[in-house]
């Protein structure tokens, strides 16, 4: 079995393969989600609102992430596995590299922070002690206290004309890849086109190089609520084998997302 790396991913780009993405929090469901061929696994920080039964992630800490990177580790031989750097976990430099080189410690082989320019250095400085690095932008859920709630972002011009902006500056800054989260399909579909590096979509289209599903919403058990933009798969299914499967083959062949979980 051969393992994803940043090569890979790369590849898939260029070769227009769609990247298929879960989260993951501990080995066994990591080990399921792996044996049915998923891409990539992230431990997200969405761990604080889907495992601790939080309103947002800003409790999360770094301690925490690790421990369920080490958990994930355990269960992959294949996926690619990145770990979400917690808030507050990387606002200077200095900061993020000492938190990034614990996460790395603990399994995983990139780490995602969510913003735009005020990262740059942070990338740059992350590269260059061979962190590689996923961006987040759109729909940051660190930031939901500045959003005023969990808002699509990017509907007006200026503020898609920004988004893009700030994904070019951090592909120059020189991350590996990007996750775009409740932005409209337009605007996801024009900054994959301008990116050479591959776009993970959740909530934005189905013109993204990849999709990711935060996994309580893929199986439709996370308490009181459901995105507009995931599916649940278990009900289709009743099976949760088949419903990865189903997810992964849905995103492979284009009909997931559909407009029915986008935005516009
Ligand atoms: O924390 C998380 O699960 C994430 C995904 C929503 C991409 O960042």
């Amino acid at each position: 079995m051969k393992k994803v790396t940043t090569s890979t991913l790369l590849k898939m780009k260029q070769e227009k393969k769609i990247i298929t993405a879960l989260t993951a929090y501990d080995a066994s469901f990591a080990k399921l989600f792996d044996e049915q061929g998923i891409d990539v696994l992230l431990i997200g920080d969405s761990l604080g609102m889907v495992l601790q039964g939080a309103d947002d992630t800003l409790s999360v800490s770094v301690a925490d992430v690790a421990y369920h990177t080490r958990s994930v580790r355990t269960g992959v031989e294949r996926a690619f596995v990145v770990a979400d750097m917690p808030f507050m976990s990387y606002a200077t430099p200095e900061q993020a590299y000492m938190n990034a080189a614990e996460l790395m410690r603990a399994g995983a082989s990139m780490v995602k922070l969510e913003g735009g320019s005020w990262l740059l250095e942070t990338i740059k400085g992350l590269n260059e002690r061979s962190v590689p690095v996923c961006g987040h932008l759109g729909l940051t859920p660190q930031s939901v206290h500045v959003f005023g709630g969990f808002k699509v972002q990017g509907r007006d011009d200026l503020q898609a004309e920004n988004i893009l902006e700030q994904a070019k500056l951090l592909e120059q800054a020189g991350i590996q890849m990007l996750v775009l989260e409740c932005i409209p399909t337009e605007l996801a579909g024009k900054i994959s086109a301008n990116l050479s590096i591959p776009v993970i979509g959740i909530g934005a289209g189905p013109e993204t190089d990849g999709q990711i599903l935060v996994m309580h919403d893929m199986f439709g058990i996370s308490a009181n609520y459901m995105p507009k933009f995931s599916k649940n798969y278990l009900k289709t299914t009743g099976d949760m084998r088949q419903a990865v499967s189903q997810y992964i083959q849905e995103v492979q062949e284009g009909s997931f997302p559909s407009a029915e979980h986008s935005f516009n």
